[in-house]
C-alpha cells in the first residue's frame, strides 16, 4: 500500500494533502509516500524535506491511495489507476459530473467535506480546520485594510478607542475570527440563528447579539430563514451594523446560495472607513454589495471577499488538513497496513462518493 501526495493544480492554490512531518508518520508505519517533485512548494517545503522525512520523490498518481488538497480536474481523474482510492475535497454536491467520471474510473473517492460532524470523526475534520484558518486569516486581513487600530491606545498624542467588530454567522470560522479579533484588542460582538452559539461567543469574550431568530437546523447546522424571518433579520441588521468598525460575515446554509445579511442600505449606514470581510463569497456572498474574489470600495467602506483563504496560509493549512487527512487513512488500514475500509463505519460510509447509495444504506 502506498500513498501518492500530488502538486496542486487549481488557481491560487498553495496547499499541500500530506507535509512532511505527517509522510513521515505514514513511512514508520510501513506505508511508502511517493511525492510529486513540487508538490510543497506553494507552502515553501522543499522536497529535500520530503526525502529527509522518508518519502521518495516520484509519480504519485500510479499510488494506492492519492492525496489531493482540490477536487481533481478531468486530466488528473484520467491519471487514476482503477481499484485506487482518492482523498480530497471533492465538492460532492456540486461537482456530479466529476463524481461520475471517478466513479467510472474505478476509484474508491472519500470526500473530506462528507465526513459527518461527530466527536469521533473531530481529527478527520478538514472543514473545521480550514475554517479556522479561514476565521484567522479574515481577522488578519480586515486589521491590515482597516484605517482603525484594533486595540486601544494610549498615546502622548491622545487615546484611541479599540475598534469594534461584529461577526455575522459563529460556526467554526467565526468563532475563530471572534478569538483572534479579541487577541487584537478589538470589542467583539457575534451574531448566529443557532441560540446555542450564544455560550460559544461569550467564551472567548464576546458579546451577543440577540434578534430572537431560532433557525437552527438538522446535524448542527442552521436551516435558510423564512421570507418574514429574513426580512426581520435584514431590518434589525442594518440597526446593529452601522455601530461596527468591521464586519466579517461567515454564513452559510449547507447546498443553499449564502443567506444575505448585510444589504447595501447597512453598508450605506457604516462609518466611512469601515471594513467587511465577506466568507461567503464562493455560495454569493452575505453581503449584497459583495463582488466575490474582488476588493471593492462601495459608500467609502471597503467590501473585501476572499476566495479560499486558507490557501493563503499555506502551511499550518496543509499541516492542518494533513493531520485530517492521516487520521482518515488511520481509519481505513488494517494491521498488515492494507486499505480496507469497512463501509459499516458512518464516517467511511458517508464519506466514500463513488458506492451506490443503496449499497451505502446497506452498510455493504
Ligand atoms: P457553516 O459553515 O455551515 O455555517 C457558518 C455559520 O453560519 C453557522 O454557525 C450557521 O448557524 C450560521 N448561519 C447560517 N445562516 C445564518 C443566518 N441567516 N444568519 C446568521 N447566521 C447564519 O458552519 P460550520 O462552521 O461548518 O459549523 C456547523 C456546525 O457543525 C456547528 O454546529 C458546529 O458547532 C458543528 N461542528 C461540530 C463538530 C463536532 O465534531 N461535533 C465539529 C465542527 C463543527
Amino acid at each position: 500500500m502506498s500513498v501518492g501526495v500530488v502538486r496542486e493544480t487549481a488557481a491560487g492554490e498553495r496547499r499541500v494533502a500530506l507535509v512532511p512531518k505527517v509522510a513521515a508518520t505514514l513511512v514508520n508505519k510501513g506505508v511508502p509516500v511517493i511525492v510529486e517533485s513540487g508538490a510543497g512548494l506553494g507552502a515553501l517545503i522543499p522536497d529535500d524535506l520530503y526525502v529527509a522525512a522518508g518519502a521518495s520523490i516520484g509519480d504519485p498518481w500510479s499510488a494506492d491511495v492519492v492525496v489531493k488538497v482540490d477536487p481533481p480536474s478531468d486530466a488528473e481523474i484520467g491519471k487514476l489507476s482503477p481499484g485506487s482510492s482518492l482523498i480530497g475535497f471533492l465538492n460532492p454536491r456540486n461537482a456530479e459530473n466529476q463524481i461520475g467520471a471517478l466513479k467510472a474510473a474505478g476509484v474508491q473517492a472519500f470526500a473530506v467535506e462528507a465526513i459527518p460532524r461527530i466527536s469521533r470523526a473531530q481529527s478527520m475534520d478538514a472543514l473545521s480546520s480550514q475554517a479556522n484558518v479561514a476565521g484567522y486569516k479574515a481577522v488578519v486581513l480586515a486589521a491590515e485594510r482597516s484605517t482603525r487600530f484594533f486595540p486601544m491606545l494610549t498615546t502622548a498624542a491622545g487615546t484611541v478607542k479599540p475598534a469594534t467588530v461584529l461577526v455575522l454567522g459563529v460556526g467554526v470560522a467565526g468563532l475563530q475570527a471572534l478569538a483572534t479579533a479579541k487577541r487584537l484588542g478589538a470589542r467583539t460582538t457575534g451574531y448566529d440563528v443557532r441560540p446555542e452559539v450564544a455560550e460559544q461567543v461569550k467564551s472567548v469574550g464576546g458579546q451577543w447579539l440577540d434578534l430572537g431568530i431560532d433557525a437552527a437546523g438538522e446535524g448542527g447546522y442552521a436551516r435558510e430563514l423564512t421570507e418574514d424571518e429574513r426580512a426581520q433579520q435584514q431590518q434589525a441588521l442594518e440597526n446593529a451594523i452601522k455601530g461596527f468598525d468591521v464586519v466579517i460575515t461567515t454564513a452559510l446554509v449547507p447546498g443553499r446560495p449564502a443567506p444575505r445579511l448585510v444589504t447595501a442600505a447597512a453598508v450605506e449606514g457604516m462609518k466611512p472607513g469601515s471594513v467587511v470581510i465577506d466568507l461567503a463569497g464562493e455560495t454569493g456572498g452575505n453581503c449584497e454589495l459583495t463582488e466575490p474574489g474582488q476588493e471593492v470600495i462601495k459608500h467609502d467602506v471597503m467590501i473585501c471577499s476572499p476566495l479560499n483563504l486558507p490557501a493563503g496560509m499555506p502551511e499550518h493549512a496543509s499541516e492542518l488538513y494533513s493531520k485530517n487527512v492521516l487520521a482518515l487513512i488511520e481509519l481505513m488500514l488494517d494491521e498488515s497496513g492494507k486499505i480496507v475500509p469497512d463501509f459499516d463505519d458512518e464516517i467511511l460510509a458517508a464519506a466514500c462518493v463513488t458506492r451506490e447509495a443503496t449499497d451505502v444504506k446497506a452498510g455493504a
